[in-house]
């Protein structure tokens, strides 16, 4: 039962300060300023001879992947990368012994990732689950892994268990990091940063009335961008993946820095952009692509942080809690997920059970 909630996604939504702070009991070591994932399976001497991270995982599972794959290679300079595991297992993929694959699945049910693990496993890698649902058929074929604690999550959009996949990734890459050259004060700094993360969810789940005012704005379009660089770039693509999935607009993910090389031609009146400008090293030249849609006339939606100068551009603003930059991903999605909720809400559809989708796809 959704509760008082008109939607089990609205309920998850909410719940995620609670689930945040459940992903993290336990397992960070201030002393060390280090993770400590048991489920791992691996001792220090194993982790230190990784050489390369993989992540297969679908739809949203996917795209934090990405998200994660940025976290371990800034934090523990191992090179990664996240790819679609429908797409793995049909390229004959070259399995290493020194790469450290990680499958991420809310259910633990869907096929194709299942289906990649076991092809993995079959041609002697290791494998571990990123995984919510306890004894589901991907956390018992992985060699190890990290649970989620998510709670169930009922809604086809995924919310808490996409934020808890970010913090799974955060307390792997952290961990992969303090074996090698992350230092101690890097360590515990990005704890701090960790543990400040269930409270500015808070603050931003307490914006709602402000954001779905803005949502109803874009629903209106027939055809919404979702613009974001570097570390922003996965979560405009979450971004657009929850917008088409419940509202059924199109929306569509691209880097800011390849909208001049193409999708600048849609930019007008009636497409607008939902552009991702964190205060980084990129924030510049973000708001340089800012001017760019605007001369346009492209109605823009920009997530940023207080203090960032956006120059005179005509826009609305949604700003999100500062933390440590590489923990920016989590926040900024959080918004996103409340544009798609009340432009869903707006347009009167079944919010938990959008058509053609499925929770869980168990075949393939
Ligand atoms: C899709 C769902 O089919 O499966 C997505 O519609 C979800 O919302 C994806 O992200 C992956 O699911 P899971 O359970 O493997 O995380």
């Amino acid at each position: 039962e959704a509760g008082d909630h008109e939607s089990f996604m609205h309920k998850e939504m909410l719940e995620q300060p609670a689930a945040a702070a459940r992903a993290l009991s336990g397992r960070l070591d201030e002393r060390f300023g280090t993770a400590h994932l048991g489920g791992l399976n691996m001792d220090a001497r194993e982790t230190r001879a990784i050489r390369r991270v993989k992540i297969l995982g679908c739809g949203s599972a996917y795209y934090v992947g990405q998200m994660g794959a940025a976290l371990v290679e800034e934090l523990a300079r191992i090179p990664a990368d996240a790819e679609a595991a429908s797409e793995f297992r049909y390229r004959d993929p070259v399995i290493e012994a020194d790469t450290l694959y990680v499958a991420v699945s809310q259910s633990g049910e869907t096929i194709d990732t299942l289906l990649a693990v076991q092809e993995i496993r079959r041609k002697g890698g290791r494998v571990v689950g990123l995984v919510n649902v306890v004894g589901s058929a991907i956390a018992r074929e992985c060699d190890g892994g990290i649970y989620l604690h998510a709670g169930p999550e009922v809604a086809v959009a995924s919310t808490k268990a996409l934020t808890n996949m970010f913090l799974g990734f955060a307390l792997l890459a952290l961990q992969l990091g303090r074996v090698r050259d992350l230092s101690i004060a890097d360590g515990r700094r990005l704890i701090n940063g960790l543990t400040r993360i269930p409270a500015q969810i808070q603050e931003i789940l307490d914006d709602e009335a402000a954001i779905a005012a803005v949502a109803e704005q874009l629903s209106e379009a027939e055809s919404v961008f979702f613009v974001g660089r570097v570390r922003g770039f996965p979560v405009a693509r979450e971004g657009a993946q929850k917008f088409k999935e419940i509202s059924y607009r199109h929306a569509e993910a691209y880097q800011t820095s390849e909208l001049k090389h193409g999708p600048l031609a849609l930019i007008s009146p009636a497409v607008p952009t939902v552009a991702i400008v964190p205060d980084d090293e990129l924030t510049d030249r973000n708001v340089g692509a800012l001017h760019e849609i605007a001369a346009r006339r492209g109605p823009l939606v920009v997530i940023t942080h207080e203090g960032v100068d956006l120059g005179e551009v005509d826009c609305v603003r949604i700003d999100v809690p500062r933390n440590e930059r590489e923990l920016d991903p989590v926040l900024l999605v959080v918004p996103l997920q409340l544009l798609a909720f009340h432009a869903a809400q707006r347009l009167g559809h079944d919010i938990d059970k959008p058509r053609n989708l499925a929770k869980s796809v168990t075949v393939e």
